[in-house]
């Protein structure tokens, strides 16, 4: 709901459990005066202290009064070079080349239903009550025009935010930064928890209390990146998994991102959150406008557990979009770990062959089956069928794999081209390079140029083209470098700051195309592993390949910090070989599945060099997997232990959303001598109802306030227990 109090000029966003504030002041500057636990009403100003404050300046209006300076007031969207000397929301050169920017009030509108943002992703409100304001602000100095875009979705607490930046001047603007979101808190210390990490390390929670200075995260690699994610808290120091207030925030955006954390002299905070300032440099004549990318904003006052669960929810049914969002993914076979680009189509039709008889229901075919691709150096761009591995091209093979009683799935990477390919020979200057500078490779590839028409169209006619030729159900979207040389030969000079952004754009506007020509087509995002795990492309790809890393001790590290924003229905987990190919270690089988079916579920190994026994135990996963997918997919998620600790065991578990039903995983830690008897303590049941676990019933209180002694097993040996309410 959102209320405006024309008495008190403030303006109140009340989810189901939360409340957000602003006020509109006596010169026209909107302060951010609360966002926390639901409030019956009032006007929050009361929380602002008014003082003289030795060098925070004061605005010309407020005449002789020492005591109002934007220096020290929380804002709803900062000004910049006029009196707050903080992080500035927004910079932009003006007119004679000045960099102030002084915004102040000057209308708002409400409405039913939420913002959607031309060409870009967005949450959305089908099935649930959403509204939307619009605030407008103005710089009179300069004529620009700031649009405060806020959705509001009730049942999660969800607040969206996104900015629209207008000239509204008579002379050319240029933005140098636009935060989509700014978040100001008065007073009080906290925690910041950011989700760093690098390749195959994905998406490890890092936790700091805030000290004064900017704590500055982000990605300058065109996308949202492995080694920092869109996705950070602020929470008290005492916050815990299932305690405390915090405040997440999530953006819907796929490319270079900048997240600040600022700690002020007198102890506020404040968080910017948008397109990274890097290289960014947007032109806007006079009528242009510029969007940003969407912000989501969750506040829990139980801890970080509900604020992940919130989060589920609104990315599972609001944000991905699609026939399969919400619905069982195929148990699919990757050929990626058991070949590389070493296969043909016998060899294909072998592994899905195994596959079949175990019940898995898609063969994905992997990278190598295009062009000149039989190692990394060659074929990108070249969407043609290699005909010696695949003669006749993929109809035949999919129609092979169909025979089996299978789905068939594909790799492709169309955001790239290696130099020895007839597409890069025919057009060098579609790649990213700048001209007279030697390029940079990255996995001996380059970028293609997607700000470019024709280079987008070049690759949706070769996805139709491809997805037509057979029978295909499924796609894994892979991109695996980070942009370097971004300078495009079809912008001027002037535009070349817009590059990095166009080219998320680019990106988007094609895999919207296959969002609307291919609705049924299931597309898995990838880069590198986890290198583009962000809400942005979670809205047209339901899941995303979670890492490389397939070692099932690994994967519960980064399976566990992903959980933190993301939902398992979006956690693309496989069982692979042992020894791992990533680490070198070996692990059963079964803790293997027990740690895959937290995800999406497949296989990425070839069942035929597996023993007969390990088949079987793969053939109980599958049916066990699909007794309980539901949970997974759609389930709550709770984090039972924090895998970052060396603790005895890591666990989580899964409960239906009307407790009936749960699903607990469990794996052991390192092995200890003489070790501790572990004790599970469950969460999420109703404690008043009585639940069977393995045969003998317990009380859900009993469970959860008491706990389930586990057995002494060995190193990274695993559990799952099925819990049924009677
Ligand atoms: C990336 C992906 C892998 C695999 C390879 C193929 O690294 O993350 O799963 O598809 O590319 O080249």
């Amino acid at each position: 709901m959102i209320f405006f109090d024309e008495r008190r000029n403030t303006i109140t966003l009340s989810t189901a459990a939360t409340t957000y504030q602003m006020k509109v002041d006596s010169t026209g500057v909107l302060l951010h005066t609360y966002y926390g636990p639901r409030l019956r009403g009032g006007d929050l100003s009361n929380r602002i202290v008014h003082e003289d404050r030795g060098f925070s300046p004061n605005p010309y209006e407020v005449g002789k009064d020492r005591t109002y300076s934007l220096d020290t007031l929380p804002q709803e969207y900062s000004s910049c070079g006029v009196g707050d000397f903080r992080v500035p929301s927004v910079e932009a050169t003006c007119g004679k080349g000045s960099r102030t920017v002084d915004l102040r009030y000057v209308g708002h509108t409400v409405r039913e239903g939420k913002y959607a943002l031309e060409g870009l992703p967005a949450f959305y409100n089908e099935g649930v009550t959403a509204q939307t304001l619009s605030v407008e602000l103005r710089d009179s100095c300069t004529g620009l025009e700031v649009e405060l875009l806020y959705g509001v979705l009730e049942e999660y607490d969800l607040i969206t935010r996104a900015v629209r930046v207008r000239n509204g001047g008579e002379s050319p603007m240029e933005l140098e930064r636009v935060s989509s979101v700014c978040l100001d808190f008065p007073a009080g210390e906290h925690d910041l928890i950011t989700l760093g990490g690098a390749y195959a390390r994905e998406r490890e929670p890092v936790r700091m209390p805030l000290t004064q200075g900017v704590h500055t995260v982000g990605s300058v690699r065109g996308t949202s990146s492995h080694q920092q994610n869109p996705f950070v808290v602020l929470c008290d120091h005492e916050t815990t998994e299932d305690a405390g207030r915090c405040w997440g925030v999530a953006l819907v955006y796929s490319g270079s991102f900048q997240a600040n954390t600022e700690y002020t002299q007198f102890h506020e905070t404040r968080l910017t959150l948008g397109i990274n300032p890097f290289h960014f440099r947007w032109k806007l004549q006079p009528g242009e406008s510029f969007t940003t990318p969407e912000a989501a904003m969750v506040f829990s006052a139980q801890g970080l557990g509900h604020m992940s669960r919130q989060f589920h929810r609104a990315i599972r049914l609001n944000l991905c979009r699609g026939p399969w969002k919400d619905q069982r993914r195929p148990i699919l076979i990757n050929n990626w770990e058991a070949t590389l680009f070493d296969f043909d189509a016998e060899k294909i039709c072998s592994i899905a062959k195994a596959a079949s008889q175990v019940g898995v229901e898609m063969m994905v075919m992997d990278d190598g089956w295009f062009g000149k691709r039989n190692d990394d150096f060659a074929g990108l761009g070249d969407w043609n069928v290699n005909q010696t591995k695949l003669p006749g091209g993929l109809g035949p093979l999919a129609h092979r794999i169909e025979e089996m009683g299978m789905k068939f799935g594909l790799w492709v990477e169309p955001e790239m081209v290696n130099e020895d390919s007839d597409l890069y020979q025919a057009h060098p200057d579609w790649a990213f390079q700048v001209p007279g500078r030697p390029m940079t490779r990255g996995r001996s590839q380059l970028v293609l140029d997607l700000t470019r028409a024709e280079v987008r169209q070049y690759i949706m006619d070769n996805l139709r083209a491809t997805l037509n030729s057979a029978p295909i159900s499924y796609i894994k979207w892979d991109m695996n470098r980070s942009l370097t040389d971004v300078w495009s030969a079809a912008l001027p000079a002037q535009r070349q700051g817009e590059v990095y952004h166009r080219y998320v754009l680019g990106v988007y506007e094609i895999l919207e195309m296959l969002h609307q020509e291919f609705p049924q087509v299931l597309i898995e995002g990838c880069s590198g592993g986890g290198g583009r795990f962000d809400c942005g492309m979670l809205y047209y790809t339901p899941q995303i390949w979670c890492s490389d890393n397939t070692d099932a001790i690994e994967r519960l590290r980064i399976q566990y910090g992903t959980s933190f924003c993301y939902p398992c229905s979006t956690v693309g987990a496989h069982v692979s070989a042992v020894p791992n190919g990533q680490t070198g270690r070996s692990v059963s089988m079964h803790t293997r599945g027990v740690v895959a079916a937290a995800g999406t579920f497949g296989y990425e190994l070839d069942l035929n060099e597996i023993t007969s026994e390990e088949m079987e135990e793969v053939r109980t996963q599958i049916q066990h997997f699909r007794s309980c997918w539901d949970l997974v997919l759609r389930g709550d998620y709770y984090r039972l232990s924090n895998p970052f600790r060396q603790e005895a065991f890591n666990a989580w578990m899964h409960v239906s959303p009307d407790k009936s039903r749960a699903l607990v995983g469990v794996v052991m830690g390192v092995g200890h001598a003489n070790p501790i008897r572990p004790l599970l303590r469950l969460k999420g049941l109703d404690p008043n109802a009585d639940y069977k676990v393995n045969g003998e019933v317990y009380g859900g209180d009993q469970l959860m306030y008491g706990g389930l002694a586990l057995p002494i097993l060995q190193e990274y040996q695993a559990l799952q227990f099925d819990l049924e309410r009677v």
